[in-house]
């Protein structure tokens, strides 16, 4: 789909963010021929840049950030062309003279504030105030949005104070992975799994992003956070309302955004027996996690297991489980859909209980795994056995696949052609907040302590014993 004319401004356009992904990202649009020939991206922050200074500055970050397919150093420079940058004083009225005449009339409008929440509000007083934004224009917003209920709230209102929800685009970058969205492809587009996705067949649910990096480097913003607020309130209750959520009746935003929310209104408080918060320890010369947040007493989280029920009639009965935490044995993002086995065997000696599992990999080797049972080759009789009918998206699609495309360049083309479906709406971060709340004050009034865990390792060891109560493990996070 083409993408409109545009103005892009990033406040905080020299950030880490800006540095790392949005302009890369875009930089990669360019070259797939995705940004309309005029299209400009304007740089917005406190250092007194000019738009040399400003390029120079973000070449550099393309180099260092941007991958192979970026060393295109004519192209590079002919993109460069197209970004411009303005001093801007977010709280005082410095600069927004200058970006008023810069922006064009008759162009799509976007706004990026990739900059603390608390300059949200200052910035979109200013756009309007200067007559910068209009009705027409966009907002995009990142996460972290708010840190429990009341601060989101907040900053919904806020927001709402000069831009319509129509015009606001909540940043989850886990909604701009290419299988995340096959997850709908797959559910929605297909006959064959959707009469089974109920409790009828589903045994249980398992969604796990488990990371091998560490928390070092950003450990102020973590140790505040920890992994409920930083992954599970976000990307992982995504996950899970997209496996969840019943069939929107098109996809359209609304409708899409309709459906999630009803799955996030709809689950239950968690028992805080089925919930096992971790740290992992120190390794050799590797730091520990309260090392690499440098607080020797931090009780944060930076593994989560839990096991969640969701009270509709769908899935009455049926247990999500969710785990996600750093250094741990492998960089895994899978969502698994494993079904009851049949019951009943009616082949001799075969007492296995067997089960069909579809795994949907985010990430690496994008694709979709579906355990099936088969005969084992071979003379040996009747034998069953378990194997994988995998489809990895790169052997099945081959040349066709598109690895390079990061979530953040998909997301802020969307932005630019109107497409909220992969936004958040303001009630469904709200919800999901309602929801993550009473578990994070629990572990405050109880003065929860997570558990230990080795790097390298699965997480603690009460987080397999989650599972193996109730008969069932987790899959394997391979190394
Ligand atoms: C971010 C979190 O939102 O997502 C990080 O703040 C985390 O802590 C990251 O590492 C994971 O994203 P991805 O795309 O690497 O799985």
């Amino acid at each position: 789909i083409p993408v409109d004319q545009f103005d892009l401004v990033i406040f905080g356009g020299t950030g880490d963010l800006a540095r790392r992904k949005i302009l890369p990202g875009l930089f990669r649009r360019f070259l797939s021929g995705q940004m309309p020939e005029g299209a400009r991206v304007i740089g917005a922050a406190r250092s007194d840049l000019d738009d040399a200074g400003f390029r120079d500055m973000i070449g550099q970050a393309i180099e260092e950030f941007g991958g192979e397919e970026t060393a295109d150093k004519d192209r590079l420079a002919a993109f460069l062309e197209c970004i411009h940058y303005v001093a801007v004083d977010a709280t005082g009225e410095g600069g927004w003279a200058q970006l008023k005449d810069l922006i064009r009339e008759n162009v799509v409008r976007a706004f990026y504030f990739s900059v603390a929440p608390s300059l949200f509000g200052a910035l979109a007083e200013r756009l309007h105030g200067h007559g910068i934004a209009d009705r027409n224009s966009r907002l995009v917003v990142e996460k972290p949005f708010g840190r429990d209920l009341e601060t989101a709230k907040a900053l919904n209102a806020t927001l709402a104070e000069h831009f319509q929800e129509d015009q606001i685009y909540r940043i989850d970058h886990y909604l701009g992975k290419e299988t995340v969205q096959n997850l709908m492809a797959v559910r929605f587009g297909n006959i064959l799994f959707e009469p089974l996705w109920n409790n009828h067949y589903v045994d249980h649910i398992q969604i796990t992003v488990a990371e091998t990096v560490g928390v070092g480097g950003r450990g102020g913003y973590y140790d505040k956070s920890g992994a409920m607020r930083d992954m599970v309130q976000n990307h992982l209750m995504q996950l899970l309302c997209l496996i969840a959520m019943e069939a929107p009746n098109q996809f359209e935003a609304d409708a899409v955004r309709d459906e999630k929310l009803k799955v996030i209104r709809a689950l239950q408080p968690v028992d805080f027996h089925h919930i096992v918060r971790g740290q992992y320890d120190a390794r050799g010369d590797e730091p520990s996690y309260r090392e690499d947040v440098e607080n020797p007493r931090s009780h944060t989280e930076c593994f989560v297991a839990l096991k969640c029920q969701i009270a509709n009639m769908r899935w009455s009965g049926v247990p999500f489980y969710l785990r996600t935490g750093k250094k741990l044995k492998g960089r895994t993002s899978e969502i698994a859909v494993v079904f009851k086995d049949l019951g009943h065997s009616i082949f001799e000696g075969d007492e296995k209980r067997h089960r069909n599992i579809l795994a949907i990999r985010l990430q690496p080797n994008e694709g979709i795994d579906l355990q099936v049972t088969i005969k084992e080759p071979g003379p040996g009789g009747m034998r069953l056995i378990d194997v994988p009918l995998d489809m990895t998206f790169a052997d099945a699609l081959g040349d066709d696949v598109d690895e390079a495309t990061d979530a953040y360049e998909r997301l802020i083309m969307d932005v630019i052609r109107g497409n909220q479906t992969l936004f958040m709406r303001g009630d469904e971060v709200e919800a999901a907040w309602a929801w993550t709340d009473p578990i994070i004050e629990g572990w405050q009034t109880r003065n929860d302590v997570p558990k230990h865990y080795d790097i390298g390792s699965t997480g603690p060891e009460d987080a397999m014993m989650l599972l193996h109560r109730d008969g069932r493990r987790w899959r394997e996070i391979k190394g």
